[in-house]
């Protein structure tokens, strides 16, 4: 409380001053503005970072929501619950995720990093824009199940989040806006970039020479769709995987309408891979082993099937024994040890 009236000060200062600069300084040391750690060989950033700079307060106010239960109708499952800093931030082991009262939903829970270069958002895409992202799951029956509005009467009884809105947003308001804000701030930041792939790729560390057949591998027969520094092309494609009946999940096509999308589903970043275990939309593969037999040998032939994985009578993409083997080790190259034990991120 004591610093919003501070901060109200020095608004009404600033007002009163007018162009007095010395005022600014004090605002600025109140609320840095964190330095986005761009690695250099990545692209540039979609997210908007002058829309919505990650500053300090901002930041340590995103992380307190992420990991707040209180977000959800039960007050028990944060989307911290689903999104394990241990594993690259998915639901370790959940086949499908788990949300109030243990009731069960219908995808895997994607990896939390690199968000600031995604288009897109959801293994269908469903959400254009990062900020907008959260209602998704704080709505969802099965994930946490409360409205927008609740959680934000919870935030503003509590005198921690008082105080911390009022620190990280120059109009201090508890609302679903700058709530969201500051769960991208938190999001954002999780730049995952420092796998011994990167460190191959910048000349500071070299493969083995398993890993290095791996790569020429990957390169020849994955890297059409999982490219580029990030992994994905971040295209929608349907890579043959058999209609689980359970749920008979159709992918891009609810998004977009366009029957050319059934069974699309957004390609996904192979960084952490290693990881993020079970593997695919529905969290059907618990290894990779069985991740590379189905390209191999295990896909149907549904529609929209992707072009690239048809030829002549025969569907997919075969792999020998060794050449699996050479992959196993290359997609090991592509975990960040650094990231996943980030203090920063983690909940305590
Ligand atoms: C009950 C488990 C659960 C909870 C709680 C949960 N998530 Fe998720 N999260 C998922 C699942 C499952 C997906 C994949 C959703 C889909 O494709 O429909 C996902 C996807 C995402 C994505 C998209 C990632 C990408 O690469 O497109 C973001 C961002 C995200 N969650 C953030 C959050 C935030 C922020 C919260 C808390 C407000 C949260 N999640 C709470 C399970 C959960
Ligand atoms: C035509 C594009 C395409 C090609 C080529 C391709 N993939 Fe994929 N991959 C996808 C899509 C799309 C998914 C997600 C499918 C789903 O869950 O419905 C995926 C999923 C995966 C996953 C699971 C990721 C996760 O987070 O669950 C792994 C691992 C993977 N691919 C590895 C490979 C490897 C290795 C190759 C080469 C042998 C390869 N892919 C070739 C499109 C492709």
């Amino acid at each position: 409380m004591c610093r919003a009236l501070y901060v109200l000060c020095l608004l009404f200062l600033l007002v009163a001053c007018g162009s007095d600069d010395s005022s600014y300084t004090d605002i600025e040391d109140e609320n840095r503005v964190l330095d986005f750690p761009q690695p250099d060989f990545f692209p540039s950033p979609t997210y908007d970072l002058e829309a919505n700079p990650p500053t300090e307060k901002g930041f340590e106010l995103g992380k307190k929501l992420f990991y707040d239960g209180r977000l959800s109708s039960t007050g028990v499952i944060s989307c911290g619950f689903c999104h394990i800093q241990e594993f690259s931030f998915t639901h370790h082991t959940h086949i499908v995720s788990h949300g109030v009262n243990g009731a069960l939903g219908t995808r895997n829970a994607q990896p939390l990093m690199n968000l600031a270069y995604m288009e897109d958002f959801s293994w269908d895409g469903s959400a254009a824009h990062l900020d907008a992202f959260p209602i998704i799951p704080i709505t969802t029956d099965v994930e946490m199940n409360e409205s927008v509005g609740n959680v934000i009467e919870k935030l503003k009884a509590d005198e921690d989040y008082q105080s911390l809105f009022a620190a990280a947003f120059e109009n201090e308001n508890i609302d679903a806006d700058n709530m969201f804000k500051a769960l991208s701030q938190f999001l954002i930041m999780m730049v995952s970039a420092d796998t011994k792939y990167d460190k191959v790729m910048q000349g500071n560390a070299v493969f083995s020479e398993e890993e290095a057949s791996g790569k020429a591998v990957f390169e020849a027969k994955c890297a059409s769709c999982h490219s580029g520094i990030l992994f994905t092309d971040q295209s929608y494609r349907n890579n043959g995987l058999p209609i689980n009946p359970e749920y008979n999940d159709i992918g891009r096509e609810r998004v977009t309408g366009e029957s050319d999308d059934r069974y699309k589903f957004k390609v996904p970043t192979l960084r952490n891979i290693a990881l993020t275990y079970p593997y695919m939309h529905d969290g059907r593969f618990q290894t990779l082993s069985e991740v590379l037999n189905h390209y191999d040998s295990g896909m149907d032939h549904t529609e929209n099937l992707d072009p690239i994985f048809i030829n002549d009578n025969e569907i997919g993409i075969p792999l020998s024994d060794t050449e699996k083997s050479q992959l196993l080790a290359f997609l090991q190259s592509l975990t960040d040890d650094n990231f996943i034990l980030d203090q920063r991120f983690s909940e305590f």
